[in-house]
């Protein structure tokens, strides 16, 4: 039973990814797997040409490895894989374009106030006028964010006017469109959702609380940095509109396999942050710690994501 695990890519996020794909490479031997570890490069078509009735198994992070592109690629050489198709990805992984459609079809659902900032936008209407612009429509606190990016790279909290030209600058260089939008207080949870076969399911909600009190880069990624409360501490009310909220945004989406929406409990009521359809696998990362306070095991629910592929 072969699979490719697919990790690293040219992305912000390549360690990230490594660190992802190595788990999910072990996870999967340890159920008998015989698995190929393989990067994004010139010759990727080759080596999976080269494996007999192979399954991918993408565990790229930001970039083409979640923007659907690569995936799409898949799509048309009838190359199996796990997770998203490459139209549904590149949806979903621009928050410019993924906040409306959850807003739109996620009915009765809450998304933060957002708007989205094309560079051009930017050089041509000039900090002044944007700053008073988006304090009105957005207000302050505000969030500053590249529209296509992930692990916190690039997102600024902004809590007053003389803050925002620098966050801006921040998100672009991350690439061409920044998105600013309300800044959500309360409880930050992550709510994954996994279809081994009888349809998505919600797993437990899993809340963070960094040391810092921000979630960015470092407290992601360096053990001890954050502590992760599974199931979160919500009222089984909360918790419940919480995994509805994560499988109506799956739905709203057209997702596939496995995704995980961030949101935050404002108030006893979920509002949407984003969602991920390569969401991390590292050892400090949220789906597997969901499925761990689940009663599957990690290794089980890759397995179980290779063999739906497989079908
Ligand atoms: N973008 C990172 C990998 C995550 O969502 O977990
Ligand atoms: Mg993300």
């Amino acid at each position: 039973d072969n699979v490719i695990v697919l990790a690293g890519g040219l992305s912000h996020e390549r360690d990230v990814s490594l660190r992802s794909g190595r788990r999910v490479a072990q996870a999967l031997r340890d159920t008998g797997h015989t698995v190929l570890e393989a990067d994004v490069n010139a010759s990727l078509l080759d080596t999976i040409a080269a494996v007999a009735d192979p399954v991918v198994f993408p565990v790229l992070h930001g970039g083409a490895g979640e923007d659907g592109a690569l995936r799409s690629v898949f799509d048309l050489l009838d190359i199996r894989y796990v997770g998203s198709t490459g139209p549904a990805s590149r949806i979903a992984f621009d928050k410019a374009v993924s906040t409306p459609v959850v807003a739109a079809r996620a009915a009765g659902f809450r998304t933060p106030r957002q708007s989205s900032l094309p560079h051009d936008m930017f050089r041509e209407l000039g900090a002044a006028n944007l700053i008073a612009a988006l304090g009105e429509q957005i207000g302050f606190p505000m969030m500053v964010k590249p529209a296509r990016s992930g692990s916190a790279l690039g997102c600024t909290k902004v809590t007053q006017a003389s803050e925002l030209p620098a966050a801006i600058v921040a998100a672009f260089a991350y690439g061409d469109i920044a998105i600013v939008e309300e800044f959500i207080e309360g409880v930050e949870v992550a709510v994954s959702v996994i279809d081994t076969g009888g349809g998505p399911r919600a797993l437990p909600a899993v809340e963070i609380r960094p040391r810092s009190g921000v979630y960015d880069y470092t407290a992601r990624y360096t053990a001890g940095e954050t502590r992760f409360v599974t199931p979160a501490d919500l009222s089984d009310a909360e918790a419940a509109r919480c995994a509805e909220l994560a499988l109506a945004a799956h739905e709203a989406l057209g997702l596939r396999d496995l995704s995980r929406t961030d949101l935050i409990v404002r108030d006893g009521e979920p509002v949407f942050i984003e969602v991920n359809v390569a969401p991390g696998m590292t050892e400090t990362s949220l789906l597997p710690l969901a499925i761990e306070a689940s009663d599957a095991s990690f290794a089980e629910v890759c397995a179980a994501l290779v063999r739906v592929a497989r079908q």
